[in-house]
């Protein structure tokens, strides 16, 4: 018999990448999103798509006790960083809240596993490169509400038997990312600029670094960790090993995109400077070659024409901004 596997947040971005993945892998998927930062378009048609929140507890208890999912997928989140400060009660909601309805399901229909997607923002301003055996040190609402899943999850199998695998991926790009967010996701966010004609904005002096990580490179990790003895109650960061400043981004994107772009630098905003981490952990549990990594230029020559065919895209504000005070400006421009 085939067997069922729930993935939240299907629609968006690395979802729908992993749901094409568990379908490759013979996999019937139940795929469920919000559509609150994702697209139904996203989604593979062979999954079962439902359209519906993790807080709606009510609707996740029916659909575990309809589909009996054996491996649960959680990567349902409101995952913009910088402005979790200022959403704190919506980023614990849905983040946190949201998350502990899905545990709950898990445990009470008998789900075998469950993958979740933490982030790096768990360890805040550590001295990098970041290695899972580092104390975390959440420096934003959004980096808090993913520790304590990773503290729950960890209690869940200790209480109730429930295996989990943690990734701590960052700074993910590709096919199918929502430049449309004005909020996050820097490479997204530098396309739909450029679309529009406008200026580059960079908080700070651009010298900050992260690991911009080819989305084909960890979502098939991702489908397989259930499987994966050795990575049974573990904790993996995932992602590019190699640092790129957004200065250097700023090039690459230009050169892909044909363009010579105009920056304008901001004020800096409260963020971590360097963020990048070492990944042998998963590369061992895994088996990945050393060199598996697609280089920057690579993945963004595979983005782009996928950007381009969807064209320049509105980026909507967040309507319920809860705390105004120190809101970076441009997030109120038009
Ligand atoms: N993209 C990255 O670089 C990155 C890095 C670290 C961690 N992550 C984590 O990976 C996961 C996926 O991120 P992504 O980049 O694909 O973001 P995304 O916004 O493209 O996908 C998240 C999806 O979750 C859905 N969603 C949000 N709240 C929901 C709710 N209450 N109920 C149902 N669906 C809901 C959204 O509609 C969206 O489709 C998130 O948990 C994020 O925190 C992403």
């Amino acid at each position: 018999m085939t067997e069922t596997v729930l993935v939240t947040g299907a629609a968006g971005f690395i979802g729908s990448h992993l749901v094409d993945d568990l379908i490759e892998l013979g996999y019937r998927v139940l795929a469920l999103d919000d559509l609150s930062g994702g697209y139904r378009d996203n989604v593979n048609e062979k999954a079962t798509f439902v359209d519906g929140s993790i807080v709606d507890h009510d609707l996740l208890n029916r659909l575990f006790d309809e589909h009996r999912p054996k491996y649960v997928y959680h990567l349902a989140a409101y995952a913009a960083e910088g402005l979790s400060h200022f959403i704190r009660r919506f980023n614990y909601t849905n983040n946190l809240i949201g998350t502990m309805n899905v545990i709950n399901a898990a445990v009470n229909y008998g789900a075998e596993h469950i993958v979740f997607t933490s982030s790096i923002a768990v360890y805040g301003s550590a001295p990098p490169p970041m290695t899972e055996d580092m104390m975390p040190h959440p420096e934003d609402p959004y980096g808090v509400a993913k520790f304590a899943v990773e503290q729950d999850l960890r209690m869940a199998w200790e209480m109730f038997g429930l295996p989990y695998t943690i990734f701590r991926p960052h700074n993910v790009y590709g096919e199918r990312q929502n430049v449309a967010d004005r909020y996050r996701n820097v490479i997204g966010i530098f396309m739909n600029q450029i679309m529009h004609g406008k200026s580059l904005t960079i908080f700070g002096d651009g010298k900050q670094s992260r690991g911009f990580t080819y989305i084909k490179d960890i979502s098939p990790v991702l489908a397989t960790a259930p499987i994966n003895p050795a990575a049974k109650n573990q904790i993996f960061n995932l992602g590019a090993d190699t640092p790129v400043t957004v200065n250097e981004l700023v090039q690459v994107v230009g050169q892909v995109m044909g363009v010579t772009p105009d920056v304008r630098y901001l004020p800096a905003r409260h963020e971590v400077v360097h963020a990048y981490a070492i990944h042998q952990k998963v590369r061992d549990a895994f088996d990945l070659a050393a060199d598996a990594e697609t280089p920057l230029m690579d993945g963004l020559q595979r983005m782009w024409p996928w950007v381009q065919q969807h064209g320049a895209r509105k980026t909507p504000k967040f309507k319920a901004i809860e705390v105004m005070k120190n809101l970076p400006g441009v997030w109120l421009e038009d």
